[in-house]
């Protein structure tokens, strides 16, 4: 699997739509530079610890238009002056690709404008090229989510070919079912994280998985959690809880960035990149900061707003899309392989 990045994507404006899981965002794109990025979060799901695909899809049908407007508004311009209009195709929740395909394809329709749905994890990492225009190549990249973690090699030639993927868990998801054990409410990694920058790390000692290749495996942590809870009582729980989120995540971050020295070591590297919601992690931000310290390499870490799912990076990835001609059909399912 491999994807094809376009370091100069200057010739469009785009509207983009990012509906995959519980965001609602649009990103407007003019000559290459975000104009707007507005992001409607869904505080529906926190009731039940864990995203409703039925009650995610009612609520971006309910603020895909006023996300539209304001957006628009931000970046003083208007539908009549897009060139095209672009969606997230897949992978994610089907209810709620719908709406952002269905709102993207009938605005596109109306208007007769071009149409370019894109690739969610292509745009997590195009999403890299919004802050870095001159990225440096080869580089090893993580792309780590919550419902995806792989580690790319950006060649040369911008080619990112997926060396390993994980075997079972998404790095994120590892996460949110920590935080889910542990009584907290989801999205759990950002309260892990936050927990953890007061704990002791060294606490306990999960087991951190030694798969051979480049392929990552996050169930293994996930059980030894789960199997050290059962032996503990309540209280105990509560009094070391940033102890066990500083140890868990230790564990997690040693996983991936055991991944990124390997490739360091198997080949020149010119720079390391990480991008997806478990980019906003400060353990691994830090880590990958030290490591690039420590190589003389530069490291590419996005600002926060362009980790978590956000139109700005769908857009990146249209504008890149549109400058090399490929486009969508009106036809196109978001089941179809993009
Ligand atoms: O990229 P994203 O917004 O959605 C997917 O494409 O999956 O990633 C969401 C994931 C969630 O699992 C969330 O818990 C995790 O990113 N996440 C974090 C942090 N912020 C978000 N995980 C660890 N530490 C964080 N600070
Ligand atoms: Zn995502």
């Amino acid at each position: 699997m491999s994807y094809q990045f376009t370091p100069n994507y200057t010739n469009s404006t785009i509207l983009a739509i990012e509906s995959s899981c519980d965001d609602t965002s649009v990103a407007i794109i003019h000559k290459g530079n975000i104009l707007a990025n507005v992001v409607a979060g869904q505080s529906v799901h926190q009731h039940w610890g864990g995203v409703v695909p039925e009650l995610a899809s009612r609520e971006h049908q309910k603020n895909i238009i006023p996300t539209i407007h304001k957006a628009l508004s931000l970046s003083n311009l208007s539908l009549l002056q897009m060139d095209a209009i672009s969606y997230t195709q897949g992978p994610g929740l089907a209810g709620s690709l719908l709406v952002g395909a269905n709102v993207a394809k009938g605005i596109a329709i109306g208007l007769n404008k071009q149409l370019i749905g894109v690739n969610h994890l292509f745009a997590h990492i195009a999403a890299l090229f919004i802050e870095n225009k001159d990225i440096q190549l080869p580089c090893a990249c993580l792309l780590v989510s919550g419902g995806h973690t792989q580690i790319i090699l950006i060649q040369a030639n911008y080619e990112g070919i997926v060396l390993g993927s994980t075997l079972d868990d998404a790095a994120g998801e590892a996460f949110d079912k920590a935080a889910k054990l542990l009584n907290l409410p989801y999205p759990g990694g950002p309260l892990v994280d936050k927990l953890a920058s007061s704990g002791d790390a060294d606490f306990i000692q999960f087991p951190i998985s030694d798969i051979p290749n480049y392929d990552f495996s996050f169930s293994g942590i996930k059980t030894s959690l789960l199997y050290y809870l059962q032996k503990q009582n309540s209280e105990y729980i509560q009094k070391h809880l940033s102890d066990i989120c500083a140890s868990y995540q230790k564990a997690i971050i040693s996983a991936l960035i055991r991944k990124i020295n390997k490739l360091m070591k198997n080949q020149k590297i010119a720079s390391i990149a990480i991008a997806g919601g478990v980019s906003a992690n400060s353990l691994l931000r830090d880590q990958i900061d030290h490591l690039a310290t420590k190589n003389s390499i530069p490291a590419y870490i996005p600002a926060f707003e362009y980790c978590t799912d956000n139109a700005a990076m769908i857009a990146c990835a249209a504008a890149m899309q549109f400058q090399n001609g490929h486009f969508s059909t009106i036809n196109q399912s978001i089941f179809t392989k993009c």
